[in-house]
């Protein structure tokens, strides 16, 4: 069998499930790598707590794995939004960010400029259609701007950034701060254009919750002071008491206490299954089924309001029927899971969406056409 196979194999979810950027059910692996973690954590015994120790490392290498950097650049956090609180609170100067992003950009940016006493100013945006484009980050910038922060792709309208366009506007003196909640793991990207990426593993990487992380490049490390540095976070070797040591010359920096094993342990087990495959393949076959959603829209003539650009788009598919919220309910009593807001049904499927869901799918928008039609 092919690893491709073999990986969609994996997805054992109900079917009908088409809700992925908002959660993504637990894989084989990562439930079992909490089963062994919880075992090896039961009896008290050295070697168990050793063992489940090490899974930070794990997480961490086969992080930096996808991202193509080194794990010392790879922290661990609770969530995605711990990362970039770690990122944002600690940066100097205007900072652009649409004000249509997700609130873990937009809240955490406006809360880390109202402690900084004046060194940091959110420099809020409103492109059209929500797109942060090149020209739109273009048309702000001046010599106060210090940083982008940008969803890789956007959750609300599935906008998919051009990562090497905004770092090539922004220029080498500006950090380029990417939330990758919405494509690490299902879209094959370059991020070495980015400073800073922010993501987690509860969605595409089938982890569960508490498994966020970040990447910190030496570059973001010169400019970001690590204002949320913690007990881990400092060159002392072992425990630092009765002594207050500087944060560490390196990513770890901006970390605060020990991660949680079992996240950890899920996090390096869903990052290993998709690096067992190859991002490509996965992603390919996500964009086979995203284009299986458009053609489903399209049979019933629902509006798209999300990109059908390959490049501007990853698992996100944003319809506008005429009324949403009717044709969410007739999806919903099909066993259709997907997000119904803001005027729009969000339907998101993964790599792994069986052509039964699809179909199921297919026969609820059938069911609903009094809803679609304008
Ligand atoms: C783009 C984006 N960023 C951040 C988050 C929140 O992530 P976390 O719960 O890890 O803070 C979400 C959740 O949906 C999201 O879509």
């Amino acid at each position: 069998m092919r690893a491709i196979d073999d990986y969609l194999a994996t997805f054992g979810e109900d079917p009908g499930y088409l809700n992925w950027a908002a959660f993504g059910p637990l894989s084989p692996a990562a439930r079992d790598a909490l089963h062994a973690d919880v075992e090896l954590l039961a009896t008290g015994r050295a070697e168990g707590i050793a063992v489940t120790a090490g899974r930070t490392a794990e997480a961490q290498a086969a992080v930096a794995g996808l991202l193509g950097s080194r794990a010392d650049e790879v922290t661990l956090h609770p969530s995605s939004t711990h990362a970039l609180q770690q990122a944002l609170a600690g940066l100097d100067g205007a900072v652009i960010a649409s004000v249509a992003e997700f609130p873990s950009v937009t809240i955490t940016l406006e809360r880390a400029a109202s402690a900084s006493c004046g060194r940091l100013a959110p420099r809020w945006i409103s492109p059209a259609g929500t797109r942060v484009t090149a020209d739109a980050v273009a048309e702000e910038l001046d010599p106060t701007v210090t940083a982008l922060v940008v969803s890789h792709v956007d959750f609300r309208s599935g906008y998919r950034a051009d990562l090497a366009a905004l770092r090539e506007v922004l220029g080498e003196d500006r950090l380029l701060i990417v939330d990758a909640v919405q494509s690490f793991g299902v879209v094959d990207e370059d991020w070495s254009a980015a400073d800073v990426v922010v993501s987690h593993g509860y969605k595409w990487l089938r982890a569960g919750r508490g498994t966020g992380f970040a990447r910190f490049t030496d570059r973001a490390r010169e400019r970001i002071r690590p204002v949320l540095s913690g007990r881990i976070a400092t060159a002392a070797e072992g425990l630092p008491t009765d002594a207050l040591p500087d944060p560490a010359l390196s990513a770890q920096a901006y970390a605060v206490s020990a991660p949680d094993p079992f996240a950890a342990g899920r996090l390096a087990a869903g990052v290993a299954e998709i690096a067992a495959v190859g991002v490509s393949a996965v992603a390919e076959r996500l964009e086979r089924n995203v284009d299986a959603v458009l053609a489903l829209a399209d049979r019933y003539g629902i509006a798209v309001v999300s990109s059908r650009e390959p490049a501007e788009r990853a698992g996100i598919v944003v319809l506008e029927p005429s009324d949403p919220q009717g044709a969410g309910r007739v999806l919903a009593a099909a066993g259709i899971q997907v997000t119904v807001r803001s005027g729009a049904v969000r339907v998101s499927p993964h790599a792994g969406t069986s052509t039964e869901t699809l179909g199921m799918l297919d026969a609820a928008l059938a069911d609903a056409r009094e809803f679609i039609c304008p």
